[in-house]
């Protein structure tokens, strides 16, 4: 048997990944990391038993916009030829267009912030924009090109100096507590559930020094709504960016590749990448067994 791990960023948690699927399926199965900026990922993949896809949305903020249009085609790929691919192509659909996330959670009942427009800098619509908002880009990941805006006129200058991508202008949900709370779903069931701290520029990034804590006590509410969102989106692994505010708590980001680095393993005694493999290996037991 053979699995594949298609990833594009040479992430700690793309090897972690690799290492504990070779791990946990011990001699039964043979590991490939496959590099999608690679020409040849999709002949590679495709003769794969199963695929474990690590391809981030901010690969394009990389330099790696190539592994994501190959991501496309890589899907259309693997449909045809009946590979199974972790997560499904629509849940990568999901990853690469906040827009259509918050939509279908919306439409799956999920409360999420209001979209007020999106296009490129030049045509967004600031008039249909009430602020105080935040404009981040359609295609995003690690807070690149995020910018919460009180007025019109930060909204226009910070558009102005933006790159020439789509973007959306969202809602801005004020964080009551001070934290983002952070969903992490294996199997398609919230799974571990973390405070995340909101830096000083209002908004919370691992690279905005935001520090984590866990949260056994999150709103049962929260818990629930994570559930109905990972199904929603075709999330088997995968987390959500919740915020609560005074009224109440908003889904504002789904992301179908979740990243963990070293540390967190240490801060929460929970190995991620181990659990997925070990997720990975019952569900492949099963369903090749029946
Ligand atoms: N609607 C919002 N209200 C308040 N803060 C937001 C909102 N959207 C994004 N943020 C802030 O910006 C950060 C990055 O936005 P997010 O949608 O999570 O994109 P990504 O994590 O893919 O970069 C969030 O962690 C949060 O701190
Ligand atoms: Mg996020």
């Amino acid at each position: 048997m053979r699995i594949g791990v298609l990833y594009e960023s040479d992430e700690w948690s793309d090897h972690k990944l690799a290492h504990e699927l070779a791990r946990t399926f011990e001699g039964e199965a043979q590991v490939r990391l496959i590099d999608m900026m690679d020409e040849d990922a999709i002949s590679e993949a495709l003769v794969c038993d199963i695929l474990v896809s690590r391809v981030f949305a901010s690969a394009q903020f990389r330099g790696h916009g190539a592994a994501l249009a190959r991501m496309e085609e890589l899907i259309g790929a693997v449909a045809d030829a009946g590979v199974p691919l972790v997560n499904p192509g629509r849940a990568h659909g999901f990853e690469v267009n906040k827009v259509a996330a918050m939509q279908a959670l919306a439409d799956a009942g999920v409360r999420v912030p209001e979209t007020f427009a999106q296009g490129t800098p030049e045509d967004l619509d600031l008039a249909a924009v009430r602020f105080p908002a935040v404009i981040k880009p359609v295609c995003g990941g690690r807070t690149t090109q995020t910018c919460i805006v009180q007025t019109l006129e930060e909204a226009q200058a910070f558009l102005g100096a933006a790159p020439d991508i789509p973007f959306m202008a969202q809602a801005y949900i004020s964080p009551a507590h001070g934290f983002i709370t952070r969903v992490e779903i294996i199997a398609q069931e919230p799974s571990l559930i973390v405070k995340r701290s909101v830096a000083k520029n209002g908004l919370s990034a691992y690279r905005f020094g935001s520090t984590y804590e866990l949260y056994p006590d999150c709103p049962y509410a929260i818990v629930e709504a994570s559930k109905v969102a990972a199904e929603a989106l075709g999330f088997f692994f995968g987390s959500f960016d919740v915020i609560e505010s005074e009224h109440g708590a908003f889904f504002i980001d789904a992301n179908s590749v979740s990243n963990v680095s070293e540390d967190c393993t240490e801060i929460f005694g929970r190995d991620l990448m181990r659990e997925y493999a070990q997720t990975l290996a019952h569900a492949w037991d099963v369903t090749s067994h029946t």
